[in-house]
């Protein structure tokens, strides 16, 4: 957990006016599957949402483009610890509590990533996995105050699920929940720079398939698990939100955004007792 806030900490933030029955939740971004899904949550009664982007002017323009009055602009930038603290302060100081955590904001850089660069390869896992880490560990306390069980959504990609990865022994480990540990996660992160870095992903069994993407899902799909069986009272999931027409994929995605948002949107409000630690393609459950 990040230090700046305790769980016990984050009880003295409760706020003694918030109506309990109110769910708030945070999410990016300025475009994109984010934006569509803050715009379809914002339009659920007694959802407050703050839309989160790193740059305050793509925010602060795309809150104004939808034109609701709860949905509210807060800076974060994945990559910044004083980024990630000043939403946390932020969240307890206005709500006391969160709700709904939606991540998985991504660089547009899979064109980078397919030559898979050192410095890009890091860039993408410093968003995609530890980027998501970062932004989970220090809400945390706040989400173990939901009134209802909070609800984690992590938006991954197919590119994640394990039978893409050749290497037996790499599927295993990520696939394996009972032995599935963050520690052993990120040694796998290791693992794989190892490899970049001394040209062996290919002879190591790693997915040649924008590698650095790939692993950045598949890690991430792995750390929701863990998360999943370490929280139980939450429901915690991920989603491939289909290929979605975004400046991701240059436009070349065949579903809308409004259909890309659907997964998220359902998994953030799930009822009690739904399904956790579970991936999703779109609106059902798939295989990891
Ligand atoms: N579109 C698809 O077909 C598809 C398929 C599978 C999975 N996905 C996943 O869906 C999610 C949304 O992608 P999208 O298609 O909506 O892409 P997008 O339109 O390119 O949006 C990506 C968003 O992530 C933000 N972002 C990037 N780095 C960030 C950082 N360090 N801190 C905060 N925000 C950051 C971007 O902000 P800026 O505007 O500042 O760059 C942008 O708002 C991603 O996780 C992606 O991997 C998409």
């Amino acid at each position: 957990m990040l230090p700046w806030l305790s769980f016990e900490k984050a009880k003295e933030c409760l706020l003694p006016g918030v109506p309990s029955q109110d769910h708030n939740m945070v999410t990016g971004a300025n475009k994109g599957i984010g934006l569509e899904t803050v715009r379809q949550l914002a339009a659920v009664a007694g959802v407050t949402v703050v839309l989160t982007a790193r740059d305050v002017k793509r925010g602060t323009d795309a809150v104004a483009s939808l034109a609701l009055p709860n949905v509210v602009f807060h800076q974060l930038d994945v990559q910044d610890s004083d980024s990630i603290r000043s939403l946390v302060d932020f969240i307890c100081a206005k709500f006391g509590r969160l709700d709904i955590l939606l991540s998985g904001q991504a660089m547009n850089m899979i064109q980078g990533v397919i030559k898979t660069s050192y410095d890009k390869a890091r860039e993408c896992l410093n968003t995609n996995y530890y980027g998501v880490k970062r932004v989970t560990e220090g809400l945390l306390p706040l989400l173990k105050l939901s009134t209802y069980g909070a609800r984690i959504v992590n938006v991954s990609s197919l590119r994640g699920e394990l039978w893409r990865i050749p290497n037996e022994q790499i599927r295993k480990e990520l696939g394996d929940i009972e032995t599935l540990t963050e520690q052993k996660i990120d040694g796998i992160v290791d693992k794989f720079f190892h490899d970049l870095k001394n040209d062996m992903l290919e002879v190591n069994g790693w997915s040649m398939m924008l590698p650095a993407y790939s692993i950045s899902k598949a890690t991430l799909n792995a750390y929701t698990r863990v998360l999943a069986k370490n929280y139980p009272n939450m429901c915690i999931n991920c989603v491939h939100p289909g290929y979605v027409d975004t400046d991701i994929n240059w436009h070349t995605g065949t579903l809308s955004v409004e259909e890309g948002a659907k997964g998220s949107v359902l998994l953030a409000l799930l009822p009690a007792g739904s399904p956790t630690g579970r991936y999703f393609d779109q609106t059902e459950v798939a295989k990891f």
